[in-house]
């Protein structure tokens, strides 16, 4: 049996026809950087998620630093987050010479645990930077508590979230800033590079437009520093082409993965979603004490996994002159030895996913 991962092709194939339209349509008006397309789409952004405005960018990691700038982060400021992610959390943050001062995570949801963030809180903190790993928010009632009595910003690092709600609000709907990734196996995803950024404050989104074209508010006039963090047309035309077809994959998404809990959560440690969000389900991570073992025999039956992420952020090379050390947060490190994701996307079928349930039940 052949199984994808995330299944671009199979994505491509289904959604071919209007996909194609688009690219053509743009081709014939060779409008490529930032056209009428990049608009339509934020319009539709606002539209799903709720937030009051959607600017669409180069890619989450630039959303990020969009996000970052916009709040006028300088060096030294102290941004708390979580090192259970991918670097680009931690790395926009010391981009900007401020400091990621990095607080342990949930051991069941993965995501940044505000019973330890005042104790993180310094007279330099600035903001406190959640990441919906996975797919799912973190606590965001608590961490916005905390960010009001501290007086502090909330961003969301959305990168794998876009689509999932925290009391039935988007993630990109909360926080002070949102941001999210369109990377190709992205929830929703383009078929290159892409992002966004979210909010609903007006001074913020008037920034962050600015900031994403060199801080350009008239042709040669540059009010701020920015960086060329613009989305291209033929990205929007294919999310514009994919977004009618999201909720209906974000239902999909959900039956994979309640059929995987349903298989598996009596042998394993299965993914825990709290009772007041829903998972856009960027990934089905389970948990595994002998992972090499499952993933090799995984291998061998054509079941292709990834390890979400094996190394996490204190310990990487990037950030040894934080002076962080081993055990400095536990269950970030032994999630980084035990998390073990399976192939989840929209198009996976009962067969397959019963034969992916039959071999890890075989080979556990
Ligand atoms: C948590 C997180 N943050 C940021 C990013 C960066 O997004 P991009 O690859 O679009 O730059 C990713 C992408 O994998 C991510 O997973």
């Amino acid at each position: 049996m052949k199984i994808d991962f995330a299944n671009l092709q199979l994505q491509y194939q289904t959604y071919k026809e209007k996909i194609d339209a688009n690219l053509q349509a743009i081709l014939n008006k060779s409008n490529y950087i930032l056209g009428e397309e990049v608009n339509i789409l934020e319009q539709e952004l606002q539209n799903f998620t709720g937030a009051k405005y959607a600017i669409a960018c180069s890619s989450g990691t630039d959303a990020l630093l969009l996000a970052l700038m916009a709040m006028d982060i300088q060096p030294g400021d102290e941004i708390i987050t979580t090192p259970f992610t991918w670097i680009s959390t931690g790395e926009m943050i010391a981009l900007l010479k401020a400091t990621p001062v990095f607080v342990d995570i949930e051991p069941d949801t993965y995501n940044l645990d505000a019973n330890l963030i005042e104790a993180a809180i310094t007279k330099k903190t600035k903001a406190i930077m959640p990441v919906s790993l996975y797919g799912q928010p973190a606590d965001m009632d608590a961490i916005q508590a905390i960010a009001d009595k501290y007086n502090l910003k909330v961003i969301i690092d959305g990168a794998q979230s876009f689509g999932s709600t925290f009391n039935k609000k988007t993630d990109s709907n909360l926080g002070d800033i949102s941001t999210t990734s369109f990377f190709p196996s992205k929830p929703l995803g383009c078929y290159g590079d892409g992002g966004a950024v979210f909010t609903n404050n007006e001074d913020y989104a008037k920034k962050i437009k600015l900031l994403r074209v060199h801080g350009q508010n008239k042709r040669y006039h540059h009010q701020y520093i920015g960086i060329g963090g613009r989305l291209d047309t033929i990205q929007a035309a294919i999310l514009l082409a994919k977004l009618p077809h999201f909720s209906k994959e974000l239902k999909d998404r959900q039956k994979v993965a309640d059929q995987y809990t349903s298989g598996l959560s009596n042998i394993l440690q299965t993914p825990v979603i709290k009772p007041n969000r829903s998972s856009a389900w960027a990934q089905y991570t389970l948990r595994v004490k002998n992972r090499d073992n499952l993933q090799l025999k995984l291998k061998e039956n054509s079941i292709p996994t990834s390890i979400f992420y094996p190394i996490p952020l204190h310990l990487q090379q990037c950030f040894q002159y934080l002076k962080y050390k081993q055990n400095d947060f536990p269950i970030s490190e032994k999630a980084s030895n035990e998390v073990i994701s399976i192939p989840m996307n929209p198009f996976l079928t009962n067969e397959q996913i019963d034969y992916i349930v039959s071999k890890i039940q075989e080979n556990l």
